[in-house]
């Protein structure tokens, strides 16, 4: 791969005011502090209130990474937002985004759940480079707390809410080095919302199945996880021409922490190099890996000419990686 001439010039992310502790679970659903710690190293998540939408954290993400960028709102040539907990089923969430930031450009969502972002940085990024298109946002924004069963033990622990956005611009050097984009569809059971699309539409024996909530088997989810998060990132080490070695910050999706320590473990890649908030947030889909770039270059870890690899999984199977070289 020769890479693409793209360079990520803005960062913004936003989550909601409320935070959820474990302790606060542990008063619905029989479950304690220790063990979710333990199984995820999650201590705490942010739940979207009152007129908190996906739209409305992902507006919030793409006014930050706009002003971030130091551009004006109409000079963005495109909208992209990666979510897989839309606004409403129809119309696209980037159009209430395109909207909410008075933007002037065209709009899509992009649907690979957990590595949603990645792909959508990926095909912003591909964009940008033909030189077609102006500068893209790419937002990656979610509200899984609206599609979790509050009282299932085994998934309300894992997850939470916010939006983190880029802005990409034209670049002289190669920015975006290498990537891989996959999926497994054989395995379309293993996480997912049964009901409320074309094959299942909602109903009232759906509702009382419980059938809209999100359902998941997370031994095998976890299982494969650490397989495609290493297969992939290995795969685009080499296309990128480079080792774990070359890689200053290593940014998985932040599923769990077992996950994220044993793929990294795995890749040669020590703590101090893979990024981890997980404890802050959960696992907030689309939203984990921009949320967690822009609270990495707010803590100064990211350094002009670093090599930065982005990971995500999630449902679908879909996995993808990308290696950025940073330019700011
Ligand atoms: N509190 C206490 N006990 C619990 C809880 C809880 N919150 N949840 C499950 N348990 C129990 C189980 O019932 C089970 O009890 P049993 O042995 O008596 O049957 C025991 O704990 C062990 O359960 P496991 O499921 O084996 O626990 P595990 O260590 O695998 O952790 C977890 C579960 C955290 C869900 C883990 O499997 C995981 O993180 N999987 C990956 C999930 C993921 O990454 N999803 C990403 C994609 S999300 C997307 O794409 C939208």
């Amino acid at each position: 791969m020769s890479g693409l001439k793209v360079a990520i010039t803005g960062l913004g992310m936003a989550v909601p005011e409320r935070r959820v502790t474990n302790f606060d679970l542990a008063q619905t659903v029989d479950t304690s502090d220790e063990w979710i710690t333990e199984r995820t190293g999650i201590k705490e998540r942010r739940v979207a209130g009152e007129g908190e939408t996906t739209a409305s954290l992902a507006i919030e993400a793409g006014q930050a990474a706009i002003k971030d960028a130091g551009i004006d709102p109409a000079d963005i040539g495109l909208c992209i937002v990666a979510t897989c907990t839309s606004e409403q089923p129809i119309p696209p969430t980037s159009a209430f985004v395109q909207e909410g930031l008075g933007l002037r450009c065209g709009a899509f969502d992009v649907d690979a759940a957990c590595s949603g972002f990645v792909y959508a940085l990926v095909a912003g990024a591909s964009m940008v480079a033909s030189g077609a298109i102006g500068p893209v946002l790419v937002i990656g924004a979610e509200t899984l707390t609206r599609v979790v069963d509050p009282l299932d033990r085994s998934t309300v622990i894992l997850f939470g809410d916010g939006a983190g956005a880029v802005v990409l611009t034209p670049s002289e050097e190669a920015g975006l080095l290498a990537w891989d984009l996959g999926c497994d569809g054989s395995l379309t059971g293993l996480l997912g919302v049964p009901a409320g699309g074309s094959r299942l539409p909602s109903s009232p024996e759906t509702l009382a199945n419980g059938d809209n909530w999100l359902k998941m088997d997370g031994r095998e989810v976890f299982r494969r996880a650490v397989r495609v998060i290493v297969d992939s990132a290995r795969l685009t080490l080499d296309r990128a021409g480079l080792t774990a070695d070359d890689i200053a910050l290593f940014v998985p999706h932040q599923a769990n922490v077992r996950i994220i320590d044993s793929a990294a473990g795995k890749l040669g890649l020590p703590p101090e190099r893979t990024f981890v908030n997980i404890d802050r947030y959960g696992n907030t889909s689309a939203a984990s890996v921009p949320i967690a770039l822009a609270e990495a270059a707010e803590a100064g870890r990211l350094r002009p000419g670093d090599h930065v690899l982005l990971s995500g999984f999630g449902a679908g199977m879909s996995w993808a990686s990308a290696i950025v070289r940073w330019d700011r």
